[in-house]
């Protein structure tokens, strides 16, 4: 199995970043914008990002003018039709993931491989809905996906090891170290750091410490880049919740449930810097505790 297109559906924070990893290594890349309005501020964004990139002269001006030609973005899903391999980053919704992968199915050749960049879905169950189910597996990235060296490969129910294998390789030309994970529920890493960052919140809630102590212990404690708030900040409240309520889903312990502060956070809108607020206020410069979190949440 010989990949050379990566087709990329979603052009969110993570199909972005894989974009750019793939053609950073001289894959051809299509990338689709999965909901409606024009791809011009995908590719800006993706642009910006990789000025700042030569600005600091990390990146030559011709690296960046080649990486970027190897990026077609459209709005049309039929454009990954020649793909042989695509990766979809689409809203978290098991449903518009299950309806991606007919619609995909029925687009593409039988042997290209179908991967979701889910973080807490089942595989398997987008595995479900299609005829030719040993292809279709996980590629999950980690944000930042050009900085973070992790792709965990999901081995789902009837995924072959032929598949598992070409797509270790892959990772491995895109400079990234995979690990292979069987299909459950969170994976490795955020079946591990969603419980993570719940129990820093419930340790606010309890008047352990404060949002900048416990990111402050963790950092300098346990050599963290991010202390548990920044990170889920970094990664949006929404998300968080999402991988929360899946894993509840999944093993029913109360344990994995969400806590309170964090619905209503997502409840308000706060959703982390993607909003300008979560445990933060990003208005201020450095970001400051949340002031509205000062008082218990109600
Ligand atoms: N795109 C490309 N490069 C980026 C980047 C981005 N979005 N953000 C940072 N970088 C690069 C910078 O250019 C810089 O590169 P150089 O060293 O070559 O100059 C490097 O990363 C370090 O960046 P900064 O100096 O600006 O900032 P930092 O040292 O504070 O690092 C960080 C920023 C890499 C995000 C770091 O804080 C970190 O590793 N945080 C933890 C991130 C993490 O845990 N991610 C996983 C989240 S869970 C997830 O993604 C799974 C899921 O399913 C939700």
């Amino acid at each position: 199995m010989e990949i050379r297109t990566v087709g990329i559906i979603g052009t969110g924070t993570m199909g972005l970043g894989i974009a750019q990893v793939c053609a950073q290594s001289g894959f051809n890349v299509i990338a689709v914008k999965a909901t409606p309005g024009s791809w011009e501020k995908a590719k800006a964004s993706l642009e910006g990002g990789l000025n700042k990139s030569v600005e600091r002269g990390k990146m030559a001006a011709a690296d960046r003018d080649a990486l970027v030609g190897r990026i077609t973005f459209t709005t049309d899903e039929r454009a990954v039709a020649d793909c042989d391999l695509i990766i979809e980053s689409i809203i978290e919704d098991l449903q518009t993931k299950k309806d991606l992968f007919r619609r995909l199915e029925a687009i593409c050749r039988p042997d290209t491989l179908l991967c979701t960049n889910t973080s807490t879905l089942s595989v398997t169950a987008m595995m479900a809905v299609c005829k030719h189910r040993s292809r279709v597996a996980g590629l999950h990235f980690f944000n930042p996906a050009p900085v973070m060296k992790l792709v965990e490969v999901i081995h789902a129910f009837e995924t072959s090891e032929e598949v598992i294998e070409t797509l270790d390789q892959f990772c491995k030309t895109i400079s990234k170290g995979p690990v292979i994970v069987q299909d459950t529920t969170g994976f490795i890493v955020n079946r591990l750091l969603t419980p993570y960052m719940l129990n820093a919140i419930r340790m606010l809630e309890r008047g352990t410490g404060t949002i900048e102590s416990i990111d402050q212990a963790m950092k300098t404690g346990a050599a963290h880049p991010m202390g548990p708030f920044e990170l889920a900040d970094y990664i949006g409240l929404d998300v968080v919740e999402a991988m929360a309520h899946n894993i509840f889903e999944d093993v029913r312990h109360e344990h994995h449930a969400p806590p309170h502060t964090l619905t209503r956070l997502v409840q308000l809108g706060y959703l982390g810097r993607k909003t300008g607020k979560g445990f933060y206020d990003y208005a201020q410069k450095p970001p400051v505790q949340n002031p509205q979190l000062l008082r218990p949440v109600t």
